[in-house]
Formats: structure tokens, C-alpha cells, sequence
């Protein structure tokens, strides 16, 4: 049943490219259009929307926060994004005209189910983006995109964050074809880089000797870091959840501009910081906060797109991903980051597919 592979979780990050594919197919054509017709949001709805609101927890929140960057800059439409468990009690001021977007993998997510009964209660309409078709999630929402990832066995997420995000795109593209906020071409090199991904994935996970070495230095270690700008951090906070859910090493997540604002103390000879450079306009702001980890000793591994010479001047080590989009670099950024997580646990001689104190579907508040 694990195909092969020691691990569910190996075997999950191995199916990402057919994840990519499935949750793509028939909902980008020959051209540049995308076709949603599952979910029944019509032009007129779409026109009237006047904010979004995104609700999940853990992994799903992550590729949340992906998808407010990238669905403000498509649509213009205003974006937030609330933990699940956090919605309800902070009085979000829900309109009519807001989509509430909730994200999940199982469909049965306790706090995320109660933040959409919110929205509902408040007249909102709510999209659902899961993986279980027949789920809670996907039976109480208006509108449903299904993830097509297939089914999540180990405990730490992969191929359905990655899914979840490449539905976020092709939403983020459906909308923003009917308000017209995106010029056709631009849609047009969204989508070309979307139909590449796949393959892109699949050359990153032929030869895994350089996460495997890395991993292997890492599971000595007790704290490290992962900083990133725009998009970047967004995967910082993801890699980072995967790292602690199965190796047990603490980690944190920073926007790599603030680490300097408090959390630079903690950087002391030999401390590991995980540096995701993929956001090339920001690259040299990115390069000089690497440059402040240097300067106190940090071992610096970062994440850059091929051929970024600047960054292999600086960083100790660099883990390389293919040339995309710079709003598609997430889709493949996390991937070493994730294989990073496995082989770390792997190393520790933990339970990869079920770690300790985590259940793979929350149905308690
Ligand atoms: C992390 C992980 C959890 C889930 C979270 C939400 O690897 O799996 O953080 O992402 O519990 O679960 P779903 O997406 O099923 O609502």
C-alpha cells in the first residue's frame, strides 16, 4: 500500500506531481482560461464580492496565506486570513458581499466547520477547498473546489498543501478573468508556469543526496530557524511546522526582515538558519538579512531559484529549485523543504507517518 516506499509521508511528497496534474486537469484549456464549473459563483456574484475572508488551521492556513498574496494581486480584492480557531472570537466583520474561503484537507476539521457555520450564520457565501469529496467541510459550504490530491495518510501534510495551493491559483486566475483585473497576458504566464510545475516537481525529486546530507547535519541540533520575504515566508512558516510536527526540533519562522528586531539574539556560532530566497525582487534585502545570520556565526542553508550566483556567494549551502513564476515559487520551494523534514526524522528514528501527540484530522475545538 506504500507503493513501494518506506513511508506514506515519502510516498505522498513522490505523488505531488500527479497531484499537480489531477487538481489542474479540465479546469485550464488549450488557452489561457480557466474553467471552474463546480463551483456556481456566477459572474454578477463574483463582480459583487467586496472582501475575502480565509479560514484553516495548521498546513491549510499556510497555503491560506499563500493565497491572500496571490489572490490580492490578481483580483484587488481585499484579503484576510484567520487561524480557524480565532475567527469566531475576534467578531470579523462578515457582509453579505464577503467569500469566505475555508481550506482543508480532511473536510472535518472541527474549528474550521464552527468558522464557516459563522460565516454562514453572518449571510456570507462560502467556498470550500478540500480533498474529501462527501466531507462536513464540502457538504455545508455553497461552493466547492475539491483537490483531487488523493487521499493524506501520514499525519504531516504534503501533497495536499500543494494542492491546495495550485486550487488557490486556478481560483485566484477564475476570478480574476471575470473582473477583468489581470491582463490576458499575464493570466497567459500564470498558467504556462502552472502546466510546468509537474515536471519541475519531478526533477527536484530525482536526486535527493544533497537534503539527505543536510538532514543529516540537522538532526543533531536543538533550535533553528527559517526566514523569507513575500511569498517566501509564507513557506518559512510551513516548512518550519513540518520540520517540529515529525523531527521534534524546535524551529521558528520569520519574516526575514524581522529577525533583526529581536530574535537575532538567538543566532550563536553553528545555529542553522534556513534562508528561502526564491522572491528575486527582494532577493538583495533577503541577502544582506543572511548576511546579519553570518555575521553571528549562523550556518545558513538557503533555498534559491537555479542560477542565483548572489546567494551561493553568501549561504553555506544551497538548496536549488527550478525557474517559475514568482507567485507559482511556493509550489516548488517547499519540496526539498519537506523531503528536508522527512530525512531529518527519518534520521532521528522517529515515527514519520505518525508522530507523537497528532492526530491527521482535529475534530475537537
Ligand atoms: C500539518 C497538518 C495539520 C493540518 C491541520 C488542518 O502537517 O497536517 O496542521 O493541516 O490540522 O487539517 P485539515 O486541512 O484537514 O483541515
Amino acid at each position: 500500500e506504500k507503493g513501494g516506499y518506506e513511508h506514506f509521508m515519502l510516498k505522498e511528497i513522490h505523488e505531488q506531481p500527479r497531484a499537480y496534474r489531477d487538481t489542474m486537469l479540465s479546469r485550464i484549456g488549450e488557452g489561457s482560461e480557466t474553467t471552474l464549473s463546480e463551483i456556481q459563483l456566477t459572474p454578477e456574484r463574483i463582480k459583487s464580492i467586496g472582501s475575502i475572508h480565509m479560514v484553516a488551521c495548521g498546513t491549510a492556513y499556510h497555503a491560506a496565506l499563500v493565497g491572500k498574496a496571490v489572490i490580492e494581486r490578481l483580483t484587488r480584492i481585499p484579503v484576510e486570513v484567520d487561524v480557524a480557531s480565532e475567527y469566531r472570537y475576534r467578531q470579523p466583520v462578515i457582509k453579505e458581499n464577503t467569500l469566505v474561503i475555508a481550506v482543508s484537507q480532511s473536510g472535518e476539521t472541527a474549528d474550521t466547520l464552527a468558522a464557516m457555520r459563522e460565516a454562514k450564520l453572518n449571510g456570507a457565501q462560502v467556498l470550500a477547498i478540500t480533498n474529501v469529496v462527501g466531507s462536513s467541510v464540502a457538504r455545508e459550504a455553497d461552493h466547492v473546489l475539491f483537490t483531487w490530491a488523493g487521499p493524506e495518510i501520514a499525519v504531516a501534510s504534503t501533497k495536499a498543501y500543494t494542492s491546495q495551493l495550485i486550487a488557490i491559483y486556478l481560483l485566484a486566475l477564475h476570478l480574476s478573468q471575470t473582473l477583468n483585473t489581470t491582463d490576458a497576458l499575464a493570466r497567459a504566464e500564470l498558467i504556462q508556469g502552472l502546466k510546468k510545475l509537474p515536471e519541475q516537481v519531478e526533477s527536484m525529486l530525482e536526486d535527493t543526496r544533497q537534503v539527505q546530507r543536510i538532514a543529516q547535519e540537522l538532526s543533531g541540533v536543538s533550535d533553528l530557524f527559517f526566514i523569507g520575504r513575500g511569498l517566501d515566508q509564507m513557506v518559512a512558516l510551513e516548512a518550519s511546522l513540518k520540520l517540529k510536527e515529525i523531527s521534534y526540533i524546535h524551529s521558528e519562522a520569520y519574516a526575514a526582515g524581522e529577525l533583526k528586531h529581536g530574535s537575532l539574539a538567538l543566532i550563536e556560532d553553528g545555529t542553522p538558519v534556513i534562508a528561502l530566497a526564491t522572491q528575486e525582487h527582494l532577493l538583495e534585502k533577503t541577502i544582506s538579512n543572511v548576511k546579519e545570520v553570518k555575521a553571528r556565526g549562523g550556518h545558513v542553508i538557503a533555498v534559491a531559484l537555479s542560477g542565483n550566483m548572489p546567494i551561493a556567494g553568501t549561504a553555506d549551502d544551497v538548496l536549488y529549485v527550478p525557474r517559475t513564476h514568482a507567485l507559482l515559487t511556493p509550489a516548488l520551494s517547499v519540496v526539498p523543504l519537506q523531503l528536508l523534514a522527512y530525512y531529518t526524522a527519518l534520521a532521528k528514528g522517529n515515527d514519520v507517518d505518525k508522530p507523537r501527540n497528532l492526530a491527521k484530522s482535529v475534530t475537537v475545538e
